[in-house]
């Protein structure tokens, strides 16, 4: 109990990493963790892909930069301009989200079990935001950090592409970071108390 809030309280979203790799044993806790995760109807209809090559990491490091740009500068009700978005990422000298491992986490639509595709749809990408949270603690606790990108939805064909991934029935929820922190991570600030966001009927 102590240990699981001492890890709830400790993270943070991490973006800039050590190159130190991040081992085996390691991974393999942080995705058991991800399968360990509630799963609508116990279907367990989730694909996670380990980015690990320095060539498709490099890459995956391009497309999630230019996901970036298109969430500040297109996505935002007040965008950012692109000279601001690069003075911005210049900032982290070219090394912004640029991890030792990545994991691509998939919706798996291919076998699927209800009448209503619309619920399906909604419980299977719940289910894989619960695995990636579950993948987001477990790291926290190894001491190592990480980021869940939803601008990875953004640029889904170009990351199936990369993945070798053309089933449409494999929908991206998620891709999430995982290195070594290159500095001391400090849990955010929350905007909202408890106060905010709890209503009692
Ligand atoms: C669904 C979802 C999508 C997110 N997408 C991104 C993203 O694309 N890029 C990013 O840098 N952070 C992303 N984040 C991380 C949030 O920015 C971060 O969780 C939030 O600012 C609170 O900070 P903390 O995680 O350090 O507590 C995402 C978080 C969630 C839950």
């Amino acid at each position: 109990m102590v240990e699981l809030f001492e890890v709830l309280r400790k993270r943070r979203s991490v973006r800039l990493f050590k190159e130190t790799p991040i081992d085996r044993a390691s991974r393999d806790l942080i995705l058991e963790a991800a399968i360990r995760a509630p799963t609508a109807g116990g279907t367990e209809a989730w694909l996670f892909i380990a980015v690990e090559s320095d060539e498709a990491r490099k890459r995956l490091h391009r497309l999630l930069l230019d996901a970036h740009r298109t969430y500040f500068t297109r996505l935002l009700r007040k965008p950012w301009t692109d000279e601001r978005f690069d003075s911005w990422v210049a900032r982290f000298g070219g090394d912004y989200c640029l991890a030792p491992l990545y994991v691509a986490v998939f919706a798996d639509l291919r076998d699927r079990v209800y009448i209503d595709p619309r619920i399906e749809e909604i419980w299977v990408q719940q289910s894989c935001a619960a695995a990636v949270e579950n993948m987001l603690l477990a790291a926290c606790d190894l001491g190592i950090g990480s980021c869940w990108f939803g601008v990875s939805l953004l640029i889904e064909d170009e990351m199936k592409g990369l993945l070798g991934v053309d089933d449409p029935n494999l929908r991206l929820s998620a891709v999430v970071d995982l290195g070594y922190p290159r500095s001391e991570v400090k849990a955010t600030p929350r905007r909202k108390g408890l106060e905010d966001v709890i209503k009692s009927v």
